[in-house]
C-alpha cells in the first residue's frame, strides 16, 4: 500500500476540488445510487473554512471528507466522504472518518454528530465510532441540510414521505452520552437485507407515484 497522509485541507488543496467532485459523481453513477451533488466552489469553501480533510499520497488525491454545521452549531455532519478507487479496501475511509470525527469533536465539542447514508461501509465505520441508527426526526431540522438532498435521485421519495424517511439511514453520535456503552448494532447481513426491502418498497411506491402524477 502506498503511503497516505491525512491532513486538514488548506488553500494549497483548492486544485483538487474539481477531481473530488468528479470522483464523487462517478462513484455514485457506478453504484447507481442517489447522491447530493457538490460543486468545486462548494468544496473550496469547505477548505477555506478549515472544515475539510484531505488524504494524499504524495501529490495524488486519495480521499476527502468535510464538516457541515447545522441548526446554529447544534449539529455537525461529516459529508462527501470519498476514497479514490485506487485506494479502496485498505482502511482509508475508516482512517479519514476517525480523523474528521476527532477533529470535529475538538472544533465543535457540544454538537451532535450525524450522517445519512445508504452505504454499508459508512454504517460499519459509524457504528465503530459509536453512532447509533435513529429516525430522521432525531436529526437536524435545518431546512438547508435537507435542501442538499434536492440533487439526489431519490428526493421525491423523501418528500413523498414528508421528510420522515428515505432510502438513507440516519445515524447519530451524541457527545453528551459518550460514556454510555457502545451498542453493537451493525450486522452486515441484516442491514443488507433491510436495505433491499426498503429499496423494493420505496422504489416501487415511487414508480407508482410518478405514474399517478402523469
Ligand atoms: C465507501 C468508501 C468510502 C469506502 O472506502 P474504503 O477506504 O474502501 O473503506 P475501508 O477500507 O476503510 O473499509 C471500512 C469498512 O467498511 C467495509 N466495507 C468497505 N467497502 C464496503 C462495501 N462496499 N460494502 C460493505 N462493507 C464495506 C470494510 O470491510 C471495512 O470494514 P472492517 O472495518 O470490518 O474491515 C469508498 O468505497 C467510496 O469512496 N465509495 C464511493 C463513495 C461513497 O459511497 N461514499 C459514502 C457516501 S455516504
Amino acid at each position: 500500500m502506498k503511503k497516505v497522509d491525512i491532513i486538514i485541507a488548506d488553500e494549497n488543496h483548492y486544485k483538487y476540488a474539481q477531481e473530488i467532485c468528479e470522483v464523487i459523481a462517478d462513484s455514485a453513477r457506478v453504484r447507481g445510487t442517489g447522491i447530493a451533488k457538490r460543486t468545486p466552489e462548494y468544496i473550496q469553501t469547505k477548505i477555506q473554512n478549515k472544515n475539510a480533510i484531505i488524504a494524499l499520497s504524495g501529490n495524488q488525491f486519495a480521499g476527502f471528507c468535510y464538516i457541515e454545521v447545522w441548526s446554529h452549531g447544534k449539529y455537525v455532519a461529516h459529508s462527501g466522504l470519498i476514497v479514490h478507487p485506487d485506494f479502496r479496501n485498505q482502511g482509508l475511509a475508516k482512517n479519514i472518518k476517525e480523523f474528521i470525527f476527532n477533529y470535529s469533536l475538538k472544533k465543535y465539542p457540544t454538537a451532535k454528530v450525524f450522517g445519512i447514508t445508504t452505504g454499508l461501509a459508512v454504517m460499519k465505520i459509524n457504528s465503530d465510532l459509536g453512532y447509533r441508527p435513529v429516525t430522521f426526526s432525531e436529526l437536524t431540522d435545518d431546512p438547508k441540510f435537507w435542501e442538499g438532498c434536492k440533487t439526489c435521485t431519490n428526493f421525491n421519495i423523501l418528500t413523498s414521505k414528508e421528510h420522515k424517511m428515505c432510502l438513507c439511514t440516519g445515524m447519530l453520535y451524541d457527545p453528551a452520552k459518550k460514556n454510555s456503552k457502545k451498542e453493537k448494532w451493525f450486522d452486515k447481513a441484516v442491514l443488507k437485507r433491510l436495505k433491499n426491502i426498503k429499496q423494493a418498497i420505496m422504489l416501487k411506491n415511487n414508480k407508482e407515484l410518478l405514474l399517478w402524477k402523469k
